[in-house]
């Protein structure tokens, strides 16, 4: 065993299966996993239910000071779960309504202060898988291992569908495609710490590529990380 902690930092687009690979590395190197995007969710949760005005920076500026965010791990499922204010939202963040705003409530600069923040004291102990957009360019910048995972849009839209699809059957294809599109066009175009890879990230394109093969691929990175 290495006795070495490092941060692995995974950023990509939606729905290529970060969280899902993240969750498995953190558990098969008994890391504490991170899933930045439920961040985010849960402080949309809270502006959608407190009419925060996005146009409005004091409001925003306010409704941040009464937020707390913090993980739980699960005892049953064993699955890290996001809590606002005390109450677990690890559903609710999921819904359309939450995606549906999420981009644009994360292109605020006051947010993303406010949530790098966060991030940058539970990775301070490294032993940490953390996801997201800006891991490896902002949060972390000089995490041991980065790593930027993308596939081919259609085949993100359909992961996505078959997601959200298990918990409402009423969503169209076309809902989750518009959805998808609209995110990946504000996450990659904001001003503010926009998606992209950084230079010394390496690429995941999983178009082709099933969970046993990118686990078996990704080992192969943390393995050498480790051991250099
Ligand atoms: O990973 P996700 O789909 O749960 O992310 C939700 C939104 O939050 C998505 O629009 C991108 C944004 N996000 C971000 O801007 N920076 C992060 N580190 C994580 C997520």
């Amino acid at each position: 065993m290495f006795t070495k902690k490092i941060i692995i930092a995974i950023d990509g687009f939606s729905s290529c299966g970060k969280s899902t690979l993240a969750k498995r590395l953190a558990t098969q190197l008994s890391y504490t996993f991170i899933d930045t995007g439920a961040m985010y969710r849960a402080i949309t949760l809270y502006f959608l239910r407190n009419s925060v005005a996005l146009s409005n920076q004091h409001a925003i500026e306010a409704a941040l000071q009464n937020i707390e965010l913090h993980f739980e791990i699960n005892s049953t499922t064993k699955q890290s779960e996001i809590f606002l204010n005390g109450e677990n939202v690890a559903h609710l963040i999921r819904e359309l309504l939450v995606a549906d705003k999420v981009s644009e409530v994360a292109a605020i600069k006051e947010v993303r202060h406010f949530a790098v923040a966060q991030q940058q004291v539970m990775g301070a102990k490294k032993g940490i898988v953390m996801d997201g957009r800006d891991i490896g360019t902002v949060v972390f910048p000089k995490a041991e291992l980065k790593i930027f995972m993308t596939a081919n849009p259609e085949t993100r839209v359909l992961r996505r569908f078959d997601e959200l699809y298990a918990i409402n059957p009423h969503i169209s294809i076309d809902e989750v495609r518009h959805n998808l599109e609209l995110r990946d066009y504000i996450d990659s175009n904001r001003a503010e710490s926009p998606l992209r890879q950084a230079e010394d990230a390496r690429v995941l394109d999983n178009t082709h590529l099933d969970r046993e093969q990118q686990f078996a691929l990704v080992l192969e990175w943390v393995n050498h990380c480790l051991s250099n």
